[in-house]
C-alpha cells in the first residue's frame, strides 16, 4: 500500500479504533471503515475528503444495479456498528434508529410494540435502514404505505465535508423552505451518509388475507386491480402480477414450489389485504373474489387458510432468487404506465424471439405501482448482448415515458441508460447539486452519473 494511503488508514484508525477497520486484502479493494457514532462518521469523512479519497457506503449488499461497486483503492464506509433502535414513542408514533439496523429488525421491533413499519422487501434480513434510504426503496406493499420516502419523519445526515446536518423533531408536518431530507432518499450514497433516521410507525393490522387468483386477460387484470382496490375499503396491501411464463417456471420441476392454481391463464396474481377483524376480512376477501369471479374478472382462485399457507404463497413471489439460477439471466427493474404494459412486455417477448429464438422472459411485479421486473433468459452472457438486451428493454420505456429504474436506482449498473429517463435539464441539475454536496467527489463515485459506455462489472 502506497504510504500516503497507509498514512491515512492509520488516521482513520485513531478515529474509529482497532475493530473499526477491516483490511480486505482478498478482493484487492481498499479497507471497510466501520465506525461507531456519528461523530466518527463525520470524523472519517472529514479526512477522506482533505486528502481527496473515494468512500463508497455499504448497506446490506442487496443491491441490484452495483450500487456498491468498488474500485481498487477505494474505501468502504459500513454503519453495522451503528444499528441500535433508539426509541420507539408510542405517543409520536416514530422510531428512532441508527442506520446500520436491519430492516427485519425494525419490522420485528416495531410489532413487538404494537406498531407497523410497512417497508417490505425480500432482502429485509440483509438491508439496513441506511441503504433503505439510500435507494428509496419500495416492495411489497408500495401500493398502500408508499415508498421509503414516505416513510421518513426525519434523518441526520453527514455532509462529504464532515458536517452534521441535525434531525429535525417529530412532527410529519415541517414546511419551512426545502425540505432537504429528500435530497438525500434515493441518493444513493452520493451526496450524504444517512446516519440516523426517525421512521413513521403504522398501526399494526391485526387481520390479514391472502389469495392467489388466475387472471383470463389484461383488460380483466387492469380492472381486477381497480374492483380490489374499491371493494377492499383500504386495506389491498399488495397486489403482485406474475406473468404466465415466469408463474410456470417458479412453481415448475426446476423450482421447489407446487402451483397454487392451475396453469393455463396468461397472468396469476397474489393479493394481499390487511384489516383489523380477521372475521370480517376474511368475509369480505371471500365475497370480493367472488364477485371478482361473477365479473369474469378471475378464473380460478386460492384463499390461504392460516399463516403457513400464506407463507407458501409469499414464498412464491419472493423466491426471485429461482430465477437467477437460469444462466444466463439479466434483471430488469422498470416502471411504466399500467395500460402500456401488456403491449410492451408483448414488443420485449418478440424482440427477444427474433433476436434468440430460444429464450425466457420471466415478467412479475408490483402492478399497482407501475412496476415491472424483467428477467430475459438468453443469449452466452457478454458484453455485446448485454447491450443489446438492454437496447431492448429500454427503448421501449423510452417511448412510452417509463423509467429505467423503478425501485432499484441507477448505481454502477444503469448509469450509461440515465438519459432515457431523464432529461438533460434534469441531468445537469442533479449535477450541481452533487457538486455542491461533494466537490471532492469522494461520495460514492461512479454511481447514478458514470462513462457513457457499457461495461460488465463482475462485482
Ligand atoms: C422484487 O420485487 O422481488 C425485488 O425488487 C427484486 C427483483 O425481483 O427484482
Ligand atoms: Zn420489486
Amino acid at each position: 500500500m502506497a504510504p500516503k494511503a497507509t498514512q491515512l488508514l492509520q488516521s482513520i484508525e485513531a478515529i474509529v479504533g482497532e475493530n473499526g477497520i477491516f483490511e480486505d486484502d482478498a478482493r484487492g479493494v481498499g479497507a471497510i471503515i466501520r465506525p461507531a457514532s456519528s461523530d466518527q462518521v463525520s470524523e472519517v469523512l472529514k479526512l477522506c475528503n482533505d486528502a481527496g479519497q473515494s468512500i463508497v457506503p455499504i448497506g446490506g449488499n442487496s443491491t441490484m444495479v452495483q450500487g456498491t461497486h468498488r474500485g481498487r483503492g477505494e474505501l468502504a464506509l459500513s454503519l453495522e456498528r451503528m444499528s441500535v433502535i433508539e426509541e420507539i414513542d408510542s405517543e409520536s408514533r416514530t422510531m428512532t434508529v441508527q442506520a446500520g439496523a436491519k430492516l427485519q429488525d425494525v419490522q420485528e421491533a416495531a410489532e413487538k410494540n404494537g406498531f407497523f413499519y410497512p417497508l417490505d422487501i425480500g432482502a429485509r434480513g440483509s438491508a439496513t435502514v441506511g441503504g433503505n434510504i439510500a435507494t428509496n426503496a419500495g416492495g411489497n406493499r408500495v401500493i398502500r404505505y408508499g415508498m421509503t420516502r414516505e416513510q421518513i419523519v426525519a434523518l441526520e445526515v453527514v455532509l462529504a465535508d464532515g458536517t452534521i446536518i441535525p434531525m429535525q423533531g417529530k412532527a410529519l408536518k415541517n414546511n419551512t423552505g426545502y425540505d432537504l431530507k429528500h435530497l438525500f432518499i434515493s441518493s444513493e450514497g452520493t451526496l450524504g451518509i444517512v446516519t440516523r433516521a426517525i421512521l413513521r410507525l403504522r398501526t399494526l393490522p391485526t387481520s390479514q388475507c391472502c389469495g392467489w387468483v388466475s387472471v383470463p386477460s389484461f383488460e380483466a387484470l387492469t380492472k381486477l386491480l381497480t374492483f380490489v382496490e374499491g371493494s377492499s375499503q383500504g386495506m389491498l396491501s399488495s397486489f403482485e402480477v406474475l406473468w404466465a411464463e415466469y408463474y410456470e417456471f417458479i412453481t415448475g420441476p426446476s423450482c421447489p414450489h407446487s402451483p397454487p392454481i392451475p396453469y393455463g391463464d396468461p397472468y396469476t396474481v397474489l393479493i394481499e389485504t390487511q384489516g383489523m377483524d380477521q372475521k370480517e376480512n376474511t368475509s369480505s376477501f371471500e365475497v370480493m373474489l367472488s364477485e371478482a369471479f361473477s365479473e369474469g374478472l378471475i378464473s380460478d382462485a386460492v384463499i390461504a387458510k392460516n399463516m403457513a399457507e400464506r407463507d407458501r404463497l409469499w414464498a412464491i413471489r419472493d423466491d426471485v432468487n429461482q430465477a437467477i439460477q437460469v444462466a444466463p439471466i439479466w434483471a430488469f427493474d422498470v416502471s411504466l404506465a399500467i395500460n402500456d404494459m401488456e403491449a410492451y412486455v408483448d414488443e420485449v417477448k418478440t424482440a427477444l424471439n427474433e433476436r434468440w429464438p430460444k429464450n425466457s422472459l420471466f415478467t412479475y411485479g408490483h402492478l399497482g405501482d407501475g412496476n415491472l421486473h424483467l428477467l430475459p433468459a438468453v443469449g452466452d452472457g457478454s458484453n455485446e448482448t448485454r447491450i443489446a438486451i438492454e437496447t431492448i428493454i429500454y427503448e421501449g420505456i423510452r417511448k412510452r415515458n417509463g423509467s429505467i429504474s423503478a425501485e432499484h436506482g441507477i448505481g454502477h449498473h444503469k448509469t450509461a441508460w440515465l438519459s432515457y429517463t431523464r432529461t438533460p435539464v434534469e441531468i445537469a441539475l442533479m449535477k450541481k447539486i452533487k457538486q455542491t454536496l461533494d466537490p471532492g467527489d469522494i461520495l460514492n463515485p461512479g454511481k447514478i452519473f458514470g462513462e457513457e459506455t457499457c461495461t460488465i462489472l463482475t462485482e
